[in-house]
């Protein structure tokens, strides 16, 4: 059997902090604290949860943005988290990332044509002038945008149009994984549902798959295989689509399902009002993370920490209600 395409084990990633001008001692924002999380050729897996609560930072270990604390990320059965410059090359185009701001990662400089022809020279892709020629053009036609618009700069396109100009870019390495981080966050509505078709038609036709990193679980529904949900550095629920939107095992989940409008007019969810914000990942909760929020909290919630509990086919939840359940690992 091959490996899975991505597989990340037990990642740390631990920002040090100053916290007073005197202070000697030093102080961690545990913004990623131990995560696992495997992703298939082919599939889309969601992170999401609310903002601050470590998603990007996954992202970013997976990009090797930075070096991580502890733990493996692994491509196609090799670590890349202390992976030799050689293999980092070959990685790098293996796994693309698109952004939030297409506008602050693309150079306002560059006509669109180099802003592609980039990283197919960098990582030699193209056979001739006229190779290089026929891939960018063919790009553009992927991602539905006019082929004069190849002489422009990045300036001159609305804001759905730059994010297709960064999906192109993406694409242009050719690509097995895309990261996608609040790709679609700062769109509007409308624009929004049309990068999301754009990423799935591409996700089909490519056989890409996609880190769809996300702070709105309603924008996930209609295009992911699973969901992986994080709170304070941790995952706490993973389960397909279906199950994460029919049943919910997660408190959490629940509270930001609850905020999720239901497709019938005036239908609504039983919502759940979730207590105060996010803890400080500098200092986070004893016990279970989400205790000082959770409307089910009881005595070992403060002072025990859940682990992922088989919860379903594919389900896994970290909650002591779920007791009984047999763990992870
Ligand atoms: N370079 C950094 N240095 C210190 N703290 C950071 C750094 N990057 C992120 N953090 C902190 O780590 C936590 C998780 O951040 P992030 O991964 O960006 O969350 P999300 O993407 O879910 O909003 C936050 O508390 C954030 O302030
Ligand atoms: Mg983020």
């Amino acid at each position: 059997m091959s490996p899975p395409l991505l597989q990340v084990n037990d990642l740390k990633k631990h920002f040090p902090v100053k916290t007073g001008l005197f202070s000697r001692k030093s102080e961690f924002v545990y913004a990623v604290d131990g995560v696992s999380l495997e992703i298939a050729r082919g599939e889309t897996l969601s992170l999401v949860g609310e903002s601050g609560c470590g998603k990007s930072t996954v992202g970013r270990a997976i990009l090797r943005l930075f070096d991580i604390t502890s733990g493996q990320v692994i491509l196609d059965g090799k670590r890349i988290d202390d992976a030799a410059p050689g293999t980092m090359r070959q990685m790098r185009r293996r796994v693309q990332v698109v952004f939030q701001d297409p506008f602050s990662s693309l150079n306002p400089r560059m006509r669109v044509r180099d802003i592609l022809a980039e990283p197919i020279r960098n990582f030699g892709l193209a056979k001739s002038a006229e190779d290089l020629e026929v891939r960018v053009t063919a790009l553009m036609d992927t991602v539905r945008l006019p082929r004069e618009a190849l002489n422009r700069r990045p300036h001159e396109f609305s804001g759905g149009q730059r994010q297709r100009i960064g999906i192109a870019r993406a694409l242009a390495a050719e690509p097995e994984l895309i990261v996608c981080d609040e790709a679609v966050s700062a769109l509007d509505v409308s624009v929004k549902a049309q990068i999301v078709n754009l990423l799935q038609d591409l996700q089909s036709e490519f056989g890409l798959a996609l880190l769809f990193i996300s702070h709105d679980l309603a924008i996930v529904e209609h295009m992911t295989h699973r969901v992986a949900v994080m709170y304070l550095g941790k995952i706490v629920e993973v389960a397909p689509r279906r199950d994460i939107f029919a049943a919910p095992r997660h408190p959490y989940t629940k509270a930001l399902l609850s905020a999720v409008p239901l497709p019938e007019p005036g239908a609504q969810r039983n919502p759940i009002i979730l207590k105060g914000d996010v803890p400080s990942p500098i200092n986070p909760p004893s016990g279970c993370r989400f205790h000082t929020r959770c409307p089910f909290v009881f005595d070992r919630c403060r002072t025990e920490e859940p682990t992922l509990r088989v919860a379903g086919a594919e389900q896994w939840v970290a909650c002591h209600l779920e007791e009984g359940a047999p763990t992870a690992a």
